[in-house]
């Protein structure tokens, strides 16, 4: 099958499509995105990211491409071309092509807008969730704006890669007072002896996570206590349970931390229940 990407108004096979090499998004990551997950069909929480990715753009001063309705045709039709059931969709929105400059260009410069929507196998996650996730701690060297989701992903990337070269599958951002900030593309979450869930509260070091937001109103709902306070690598390594979130990830167990097993070093019970619950409390619209 042909993959289709959506790139400025148009949808090609990917043999034809190309962004201009000036993009701002290419010489400064000068671009936001939003992943959302596509899950037998349906979108998931499409409200939630479309309000964050348009607080993204206020936050960098790019102008809003085009309205909530347009935001939501393209992202079916992306699905729809790409015959996507379960996986997941990717919007990104750059500054828009000018002359390489550090000053914003024109305010008349069109964002470049691109979407593509990819399959992912759901037997693999959770076969994935059911055995759990190792992580390994390494400091934040990110810059002091995470709430934006930009596509400056640089120390997310090496942290990822360095990770996975030592036997885990994720990095834990540590900040310069010892307290997880983040996973480098998830929130982060510990679970107490006494059940209760914590997690850093919102700031501008951890982007506010749409799994992370939906998962409070679960915890609601289910009057699961929750702590909003940072925690530190030792705390989390004698937690009963840690876990991670993100529209890819879901609720993810994870099992180790730098190497030493968090509770008995299986996927936690809680992490899976709510795993398993997640989607009652999730928004899920029609493609
Ligand atoms: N990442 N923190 C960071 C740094 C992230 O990159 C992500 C998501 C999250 C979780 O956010 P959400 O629950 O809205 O997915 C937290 C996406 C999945 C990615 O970059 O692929």
């Amino acid at each position: 099958m042909t993959r289709i990407i959506y790139v400025n108004g148009r949808y090609l096979p990917y043999s034809e499509a190309a962004i201009h090499p000036e993009d701002r998004g290419n010489q400064f990551a000068d671009a936001v995105y939003e992943v959302c997950e596509v899950r037998e069909g349906r979108l998931t929480d499409e409200t939630r990211h479309m309000t964050r990715l348009e607080r993204s753009l206020g936050e960098l001063g790019i102008p809003l491409p085009m309205s909530r309705a347009a935001w939501g045709r393209v992202l079916r039709e992306t699905i729809r071309r790409n015959r996507v059931r379960h996986g997941l969709v990717y919007l990104q929105v750059s500054r828009g092509v000018a002359r390489r400059d550090f000053y914003f260009p024109s305010p008349d410069t069109l964002p470049t807008v691109i979407c593509l929507a990819r399959r992912l196998s759901a037997s693999k996650s959770e076969a994935l969730a059911a055995k759990g996730i190792a992580v390994v701690s390494t400091p934040d060297v990110r810059w002091a704006r995470c709430d934006i989701k930009t596509v400056m992903l640089l120390p997310a990337t090496m942290a990822k890669q360095r990770a996975k070269e030592s036997g885990a599958n994720d990095a834990w951002f540590v900040d310069d007072e010892g307290f997880v900030t983040e996973g480098g593309s998830a929130n982060a979450w510990i679970i107490d002896r006494e059940g209760r869930l914590i997690t850093r509260a919102l700031d501008q070091s951890i982007l506010p996570g749409i799994t992370r937001s939906v998962l409070l109103d679960l915890l609601k709902r289910e009057g699961i206590t929750l702590i909003e306070r940072p925690f530190t690598i030792p705390e989390a390594q004698a937690a009963r349970e840690a876990f991670i979130t993100s529209a890819t990830s879901l609720v993810m167990p994870v099992i180790s931390i730098d190497g030493k097993p968090v509770g008995n070093g299986a996927p936690g019970l809680i992490a899976q229940q709510l795993r398993a619950q997640f989607h009652e409390a999730a928004e899920r619209a029609p493609v």
